[in-house]
């Protein structure tokens, strides 16, 4: 019985190194660190993004065009390959943000993963690298992930557009619209069975634009064959760490029991 659980837990990460154990256990309930507070002197100076909890969209801003899967009219149907779609993101000149940014930040993680992250756009360090979250919410994002039994690279990390707003600020509307596509693409090629929304332009634009995330975070919704749970944005978390950081635990609990469940049910392989 235990191997069995086992041998689900190795092929939930296809690329794992884990030592072998089951989803469950040998997790500490809280992670050392978690709850310490993220320090990181230098990238203290760091300008988060991500503080958009409460926001509303503008409106039209997104969920108009959340039905709207790569089509022939943008020449994204025939990708079925990561490594191509990047090539075609990286040419992309859809909207300004491009122009200026250093590059574009594509997403990373297990290209089967059955647990996608979407953020909202690049920040500074992230354009530098062009990684997604790597900065201090990322550091955040990484403790959240081990405290619930995941490893970054079990996972796929990404965000709503690819280059960084300029001074940090949300993506506009048509700023959305332009990238939406290239964010679809990655969802239809990797077929994640849980997305995890970090903040409210993530929720908004994926699941309903009426969500706010103070309210609906730790809530599932069901779309399309795909569960989403709403968080929050770890830099909102960072700006306030006493009220949000331990709600946005619980929802990484939730997460990991979602996905073993799941993983029980033989309703993803
Ligand atoms: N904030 C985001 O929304 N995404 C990142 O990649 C980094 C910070």
């Amino acid at each position: 019985m235990k191997n069995k659980a086992v041998l689900e837990q190795r092929s939930l990460f296809q690329s794992s190194e884990e030592p072998e154990r089951s989803a469950s256990e040998g997790r500490k309930p809280e992670p050392l660190g978690l709850f310490d507070g993220i320090d990181g002197s230098e990238s203290k100076k760091e300008v988060l993004t991500g503080p958009y909890e409460d926001k509303v969209l503008p409106a039209g801003a997104s969920c108009e065009i959340y039905p709207r899967e790569p089509g022939p009219e943008n020449g994204w149907e025939g990708i079925w390959d990561l490594g191509e779609l990047r090539e075609r993101v990286i040419q992309c000149t859809r909207c300004g943000l491009r122009k200026g940014a250093r590059g574009v930040v594509f997403g990373e993680g297990n290209p089967h993963a059955r647990v996608m992250f979407v953020g909202e756009g690049p920040g500074a360090t992230e354009d530098e690298t062009g990684r997604p979250f790597v900065g201090r919410a990322g550091q955040l994002l990484d403790l959240m992930l081990k405290s619930s039994g995941f490893d970054r690279k079990d996972v796929f990390i990404a965000n709503i557009v690819k280059c960084r707003p300029p001074d940090n600020r949300l993506p506009l509307p048509p700023e959305v619209e332009a990238c939406l596509p290239h964010l679809m693409a990655q969802i239809r090629i990797i077929k994640p069975r849980i997305i995890v929304l970090l903040g409210a332009l993530s929720s908004q634009t994926l699941v309903d634009p009426s969500l706010r995330v103070t309210r609906d975070r730790g809530k599932w919704f069901h779309k399309n064959g795909i569960d989403y749970l709403v968080t929050y944005h770890p830099a909102a978390v960072l700006r306030d760490e006493a009220h949000k950081k331990r709600p946005m635990w619980e929802d990484f609990q939730s997460l990991r029991k979602r996905l073993d469940e799941l993983l029980r049910s033989k309703d993803v392989e």
